[in-house]
C-alpha cells in the first residue's frame, strides 16, 4: 500500500483535530504540523517554517505571514520544506493563506494542496464577490446593496442617513477582518455608530474598500460542511457554532465557544434543499466562472421561512466545528483528501457516524478582550478515553502545560443523542482546571430546544 507524507499548516484546535484524524489513517507515513501546538505534537512532528534570514541587520527571521516579509517568503519556506521532506499532501487549516494564494503557489511548485485556489477562496475572502456570484446564479441569500470606489464610506453614510428605511440592516466589510467586519444595525443611529467604528479602525478601513449592506434575515443559523473536488461533493454533517462569549448568545463575538453536530434544524429535507439550491449551484457557478472550488466548503446558513439562505461562505473547516465533525467521520480523512486533490471524489464515499457530537471550548477568563496567560492546566489525563481534548492556546514549559491564548482547549464527547453528548462533554470539561477558565454552559441548548 502506498503511504503518504502530509503537512498541516496551522496551530489551533482545528489543526489538532486534523492531525488526530489524519494520524489514524493507514495511508499515512509521516505527519508534520507547522507551527502546530503541544496537542498536535502527539500525532506528528511540529515544525517552525520561517523564511531564511536574508538581511544582515541582525533581526530574527520572520514568522508565518510576517508583515515585513509578506506571505511570499513564507510560501517559499513551506515549498522548500515540502521538497526536503517529500511531502505528498499539504492541508491548509486557516483562511488567510488560502486567500493569499498558497494553493496556487505550492501547486506551481508541484505540490498537492487540500484547499481552494486564490480565486476560489474569494468566496470567503471577498464578500462582494460571494454576493455577486449568488445574485448571478440565483443562489438564495439576503438582498443587498454594494458600495465601492473612492468615496465608499461617504456614500454609505449618505445611504444610511437618508435613503434607507428598512431596519435592521447588516453592514459587511468586503475583506477578511478576523470576524470583526460584520455589524447588525437595528436603526439609523446604530448604523451611523457602526460606520464610525469602521472609519476609526485601521484593519476595518482596509477591509471596507467595498461594503455590502444586507437585509437582516430572521431564522436559525446552522452550518453545513462539504468536501468537494470541484464537481463532486460529499456532505459531512451540519453543525451549530456559538459565536458569542456569553450564555444565551450574549456579549462579544469570539472565534467560537463550542459546537455540536448534527444540528436538528438541518433535517433531511432541509439538507436536501441545501444540496439542491446552494451547494451544487455554488460549485457549478464556480466552475462556469473558471475557478472550480476544491477543498472544504463551509456554508454558513440561515434557515428562514423561505428555506435555507447563505449568510456566508468559508473556504476551510470552522474552528471549533471541525473538532466536532472529524470525530464523527468514519471514513479515512486522508483517503478522502487524496481523492479530492486527485479529482476522484466521484469514486469515494464519505461515511459519517449517526451519533451526536458536542464540543465545548475552554477559554482564558477575559477573552475575547484582554486575558492573562501562563496558567497551569491540569486534569487532561483524567478525561475519559471516549472523549477528546484538542489544544489551541497551550504551550509547554519545563514539562508543564500552560495556557497561551484566548481559546485554550476544545473538549469533545459523543453520545447516542444530543442530550447525552452534551452531558458527557460537560462531565469531561469539569475534570480540567486552570485559573480563570471560562466556558459557556449552554452549548447545544438550542438544539435540545428544537427536539
Ligand atoms: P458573517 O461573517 O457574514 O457570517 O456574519 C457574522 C454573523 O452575523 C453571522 O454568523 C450572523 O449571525 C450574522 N449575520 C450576517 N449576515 C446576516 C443577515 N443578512 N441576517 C441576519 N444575520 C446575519
Ligand atoms: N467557527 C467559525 C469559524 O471558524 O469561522
Amino acid at each position: 500500500m502506498a503511504k503518504y507524507n502530509v503537512l498541516i499548516l496551522g496551530s489551533g484546535g482545528r489543526e489538532h483535530a486534523l492531525a488526530w484524524s489524519l494520524s489514524r489513517s493507514p495511508l499515512l507515513s509521516k505527519l508534520f504540523i507547522s507551527p502546530g501546538n503541544p496537542g498536535t505534537a502527539a500525532h506528528g512532528v511540529n515544525v517552525e517554517l520561517k523564511p531564511a534570514v536574508t538581511s544582515t541587520s541582525g533581526s530574527e527571521s520572520a514568522g508565518v505571514g510576517d508583515k515585513d516579509t509578506g506571505p511570499d517568503a513564507w510560501f517559499e519556506a513551506v515549498a522548500a520544506f515540502i521538497r526536503e521532506k517529500n511531502i505528498d499532501l499539504t492541508v491548509v487549516g486557516p483562511e488567510q493563506p488560502l486567500v493569499d494564494g498558497i494553493t496556487d503557489y505550492l501547486e506551481t511548485h508541484g505540490c498537492k494542496v487540500f484547499g481552494p485556489s486564490k480565486a476560489a477562496a474569494r468566496l470567503e475572502g471577498s464578500k462582494t464577490f460571494a454576493k455577486w456570484l449568488m445574485h448571478k446564479y440565483q443562489i438564495p441569500t439576503a438582498q443587498s446593496v454594494e458600495f465601492s470606489g473612492e468615496t465608499v464610506l461617504d456614500d454609505l453614510e449618505g445611504w444610511l442617513s437618508v435613503e434607507n428605511d428598512n431596519w435592521p440592516v447588516v453592514i459587511k466589510a468586503d475583506g477578511l477582518a478576523a470576524g470583526k467586519g460584520v455589524f447588525i444595525s437595528r436603526n439609523r443611529a446604530e448604523s451611523l455608530d457602526h460606520l464610525r467604528r469602521i472609519r476609526e479602525d485601521k484593519t476595518l478601513r482596509k477591509a471596507a474598500k467595498r461594503v455590502i449592506v444586507e437585509e437582516f434575515m430572521e431564522g436559525e443559523e446552522a452550518s453545513v460542511f462539504a468536501i468537494t473536488d470541484g464537481r463532486n461533493a460529499r456532505l459531512l454533517l451540519s453543525a451549530q457554532d456559538h459565536k458569542r462569549i456569553g450564555e444565551g448568545d450574549t456579549g462579544l463575538n469570539t472565534g467560537g465557544m463550542g459546537a455540536y453536530a448534527p444540528a436538528p434544524v438541518m433535517d433531511e429535507r432541509m439538507l436536501q434543499l441545501v444540496e439542491d439550491t446552494i451547494l451544487y449551484p455554488t460549485l457549478g457557478a464556480m466552475q462556469l466562472e473558471g475557478h472550480a472550488y476544491r477543498g472544504v466548503l463551509y456554508l454558513g446558513l440561515m434557515v428562514t421561512e423561505e428555506g435555507p439562505k447563505v449568510v456566508e461562505y468559508n473556504c476551510r473547516f470552522g474552528d471549533p466545528e471541525c473538532q466536532a465533525l472529524l470525530p464523527a467521520m468514519k471514513s479515512d480523512l486522508l483517503e478522502v483528501m487524496l481523492a479530492t486533490v486527485n479529482f476522484e471524489l466521484e469514486k469515494t464515499l464519505v461515511e459519517m457516524s449517526d451519533e451526536h457530537f458536542c464540543c465545548v471550548v475552554m477559554a482564558s477568563g477575559g477573552y475575547p478582550e484582554a486575558y492573562a496567560k501562563g496558567m497551569e492546566i491540569s486534569g487532561i489525563d483524567t478525561v475519559s478515553e471516549d472523549a477528546l481534548v484538542f489544544h489551541s492556546g497551550t504551550r509547554l514549559e519545563d514539562g508543564k502545560l500552560l495556557t497561551s491564548g484566548g481559546r485554550v482547549l476544545s473538549v469533545v464527547a459523543k453520545g447516542p443523542d444530543l442530550r447525552s453528548a452534551i452531558d458527557g462533554c460537560y462531565r469531561e470539561v469539569e475534570k480540567i482546571t486552570f485559573d480563570n477558565a471560562c466556558y459557556r454552559r449552554d452549548i447545544g441548548a438550542k438544539g435540545l430546544k428544537r427536539l
